[in-house]
């Protein structure tokens, strides 16, 4: 049984496919096939709030004639456990065990958003929920963003790159972590870097001492950059470095070895205020400001950055749907 859960190695060509797809999908957006979808049914579960996600599959689902249940966990289903053998004496109601075979006997297909605990990542690493589901479920599991990736944001961001830039091999691509108000997951920076090293860019990820990603996704990213002749590198040299970018993707993430400190990762943010990307960043006129939203302006990227020409997170957000069309598609073989 297929799914679209992380992104390997063994996935890239898949992936190439999907991002064609997904371009003449868009590119076809007055006469798509409105009923390819007709009768299959999308279930959503959503352990965390969504706007882009929860819309932009239920919008593609309408649009290709099929239909998209949303089920938010401990609010309008049960709480539900993952862990095996344990003794469900707290808040979950249900294991996963039951329900995602259930859930897989009334839809076509499954996605599950679940973020990071932000407690221990290595139990981050694991990646848990999300696996609990594409091993229990009879039906694909297409990930909405889970403790480690967020692969439908990686596939519309590698799309949005290439639309702004035409064939993006060989050009730079910086991944600056910013402050925040409170930790945030790596999912999205972990599928930023894997969507730009797959498309052949030089990487660098700039980040303050303390904020290293997941070290497994950071070789893999490597991997394919130079499997690709191109660079990768690691910097807390973040205006240099923004300032030579074609793009640059700017993400807040939490400190692991902060877990569980609030005070302290509140803060080191407070003490890395001047990370803050602003118009000061961006070197070359046509280089793109990149964010997959929610973003705090002022916090994490100024006003005058995100109301400049630089900017491209609605066209990045719009991608999500095209994207998640031809995972869509392709998860129910219509592709
Ligand atoms: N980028 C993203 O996944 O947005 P939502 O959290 O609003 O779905």
């Amino acid at each position: 049984m297929h799914g679209f859960v992380h992104w390997t190695a063994d996935s890239l060509e898949s992936l190439r496919r999907m991002l064609a797809a997904a371009k003449t999908l868009k590119s076809r957006r007055d006469r798509l096939p409105a009923e390819v979808l007709r009768g299959r049914v999308m279930g959503m579960v959503f352990f965390n709030p969504s706007l882009r996600t929860r819309t932009s599959f239920e919008a593609l689902m309408a649009r290709l004639g099929g239909h998209a249940i949303c089920l938010n966990v401990g609010g309008d289903t049960w709480a539900l456990e993952h862990r095996d053998g344990v003794v469900m004496d707290g808040a979950a109601a249900e294991h996963i065990r039951e329900a995602a075979p259930v859930l897989s006997r009334y839809c076509d297909v499954l996605g599950v958003r679940t973020f990071a605990g932000l407690k221990d990542a290595a139990e981050d690493a694991k990646d848990a929920v999300i696996r609990s589901f594409a091993r229990y479920a009879t039906v694909p599991v297409i990930n909405m963003e889970s403790a480690m990736e967020h692969p439908c944001q990686g596939l519309a961001d590698r799309m949005t790159i290439e639309e702004k830039l035409g064939d993006a091999r060989g050009k730079r691509f910086v991944l600056t972590w910013a402050p925040h108000i409170k930790a945030l997951p790596m999912a999205v920076p972990h599928s930023a870097v894997l969507a730009a090293a797959s498309a052949g860019m030089h990487v660098t990820v700039a980040h303050p001492p303390g904020y290293e990603l997941n070290a497994d996704v950071v070789a893999a990213a490597r991997r394919w950059c130079t499997e690709a002749g191109a660079s990768f590198e690691i910097t807390s040299e973040q205006r240099s470095a923004c300032r030579a970018a074609d793009v640059v993707y700017v993400k807040s993430w939490g400190s692991a070895v902060l877990y569980g400190k609030t005070d302290e990762q509140a803060a080191s943010f407070r003490a890395h205020r001047d990370w803050t990307v602003g118009v000061r960043h961006f070197g070359k006129s046509e280089a793109i400001l990149m964010h997959c939203l929610p973003v705090r302006r002022n916090v994490v990227i100024t006003d005058e950055a995100l109301d400049s020409a630089h900017r491209v997170v609605v066209d990045q957000a719009e991608n999500r749907m095209w994207a998640q069309m031809a995972v869509v598609m392709r998860m129910m073989d219509c592709a």
